[in-house]
């Protein structure tokens, strides 16, 4: 009966509510029965977050997460609600997580080996169901991952130490070509740019034009940030995305480029055992017809991109501190005297460089590049007592957690943090688990090697008055620092005295 009384198709409503009721009576009605389910459905969440108020709540959620950043947003929702809470994107319920326990729990476990982002803004960028980095379709994820873990491991990786010493140290024997007029130096490119000599070396080995294709990775990180949580509606409107997908297709096309001349010398090669890198393996897997073209391409780029991202801020901000702490900078150059001595740092002194593995952690630590982590449930869940249901996006605010829990000085830079062993679970700055970073062991050997070999060469000084707390940073995707300010610049002096340092 209530349902034919709602059916206005086949009924005239004044012939089934009394003629005395206005015929305003059933929308009112509908109105009210719309508000008990809003009322209910906020009365069942018991995990803590802003109303839902009648939809309103996650239209206010979602445009903090645009107007803010995504980084700030969590950190303004993590102390509002507290270390596990819930927002909404684009309608879909999201908690932002940043208590140890549970961030342990999601990496750990295979239902949450998704993230999630803007459908058409992952295909804008090349993202969706290709490549790694926010390739959303599981099956697909899994066929891909062991590509990079092959490449990032074992013989890889220890290569990958000589090349970081020998690209590091050409980059600096061409330090004049980078320096500015008052002698200063934009690090953060020159980082960017060694970083990605050592990436193209290892996993692609085709000539390119540095400065042109570090230019195209920003550009493309930039779009990438830009459009991971955008709205649908966003992409009805061509010109307000039309720069971003020029700034990805600028980068695809010129990795298409490199893959096609790799190609070419693949078909040339008389030994062809010599030249099975990453790029190698999966040309030949698209041969064979277990990946397409486009994935190919994807792959590459994105093994391209993850160090000029990550490594080469990190390693801006480690150049930093140091400036900004000279005790630190002369432990670590008495343990590196001690260790290496006056050869190259090689790979098995990397185990032997503990003042410079904690300084590394310190800084990942304190001043991170990648504070935050995205996943998804696959499944329904319970975590930490609080029920999570299959498709609940998820956010995990590592940079907050280190700042929360164990360490003894959160809030300073300390190697004292790091003196102790740190259980994993209050120290995640790669992830872990299945999705956790793939390129973990690699980027620390990276980091160590590159550090080692200039801190060796050259000492490094900010600009008088300036320091990584006037360093104005982005805190969206990631930390990046905002790339216009002039204070990105450093100088480099020649260190004369090393033998010095050891007979202080
Ligand atoms: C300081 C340097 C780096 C930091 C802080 C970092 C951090 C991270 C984090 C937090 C994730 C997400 C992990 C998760 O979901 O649990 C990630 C993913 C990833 N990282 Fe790194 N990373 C670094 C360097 C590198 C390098 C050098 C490479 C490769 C050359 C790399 C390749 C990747 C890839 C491919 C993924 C996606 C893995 C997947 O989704 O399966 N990273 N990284």
């Amino acid at each position: 009966m209530i349902l034919e009384t709602l059916n206005l198709m086949h009924y005239n409503i004044t012939s089934v509510v009394p003629e005395v009721m206005p015929t305003a009576t059933v929308p009112i009605l509908l109105l009210m029965c719309f508000l008990f389910l809003i009322w209910n459905y906020e009365e069942t969440s018991s995990i803590p977050g802003p109303g839902f108020c009648m939809g309103i709540g996650p239209l206010i959620s979602h445009g903090r997460f645009l107007w803010m950043g995504v980084g700030n947003a969590c950190n303004y929702y993590n102390k509002m609600y507290g270390e596990f809470m819930r927002v909404w994107i684009s309608g879909e319920e999201t908690l932002i997580i940043s208590k140890s326990s549970s961030i342990f729990h999601v990496m750990k476990h295979g239902q949450y080996i998704c993230r999630f982002g803007s459908k058409l803004g992952l295909q804008c960028i090349g993202m969706h169901e290709n490549g790694i980095i926010f390739n959303n379709n599981p099956a697909l994820w899994k066929e891909i991952r062991p590509f990079f873990t092959k490449a990032l491991s074992g013989p890889g990786l220890v290569r990958m130490i000589a090349i970081c010493v020998e690209s590091t140290k050409d980059h600096l024997d061409r330090l004049k070509d980078v320096t500015a007029g008052l002698g200063n130096i934009n690090v953060l490119n020159f980082m960017r740019q060694i970083t990605l000599d050592t990436s193209n070396t290892l996993f692609l080995g085709i000539p390119l034009d540095e400065n042109a294709i570090v230019l195209k990775i920003q550009n493309y990180f930039d779009a990438w940030q830009a459009l991971l949580l955008k709205p649908d509606i966003f992409f009805k409107i061509s010109w307000l995305y039309k720069k971003y997908e020029k700034s990805a297709k600028d980068l695809k096309e010129a990795i298409e480029v490199l893959i096609e001349q790799k190609r070419q010398r693949l078909s040339t090669v008389e030994k062809l055992e010599e030249h099975m890198d990453f790029a190698s393996q999966l040309i030949f897997a698209q041969s064979r017809g277990d990946l397409t073209g486009e994935n190919v391409n994807q792959c590459v780029l994105e093994m391209m991109i993850a160090a000029p991202d990550t490594l080469s801020v990190t390693l801006f901000f480690m150049l930093v501190l140091i400036a900004e702490h000279p005790k630190v900078e002369d432990d670590m150059m008495k343990e590196i005297q001690a260790v290496i001595g006056d050869r190259d740092v090689q790979s098995n002194d990397m185990s032997n460089l503990k003042v410079v593995e904690n300084f590394i952690n310190e800084s990942m630590r304190y001043q991170p590049v990648v504070d935050l982590v995205m996943r998804k449930a696959l499944q329904d869940d319970v975590i930490d007592g609080y029920p999570v249901k299959r498709g609940t996006n998820i956010i995990l605010n590592i940079g907050r957690m280190h700042k929360l829990e164990f360490f003894p000085k959160p809030n300073e830079f300390s190697l004292e943090n790091f003196e102790k062993n740190v259980p994993s679970r209050y120290f995640q700055p790669f992830g872990f688990g299945p999705r956790g970073c793939v390129g973990k062991f690699i980027a620390m050997v990276m980091m160590k090697a590159i550090l080692v070999t200039l801190l060796r060469r050259y000492t490094v000084q900010t600009p008088k008055g300036r320091g990584l707390k006037n360093i104005q940073k982005s805190n969206d995707l990631s930390m990046h620092p905002n790339e216009r300010q002039p204070f990105l610049e450093m100088f480099f002096m020649p260190r004369r005295n090393i033998d010095k340092c050891q007979d202080d």
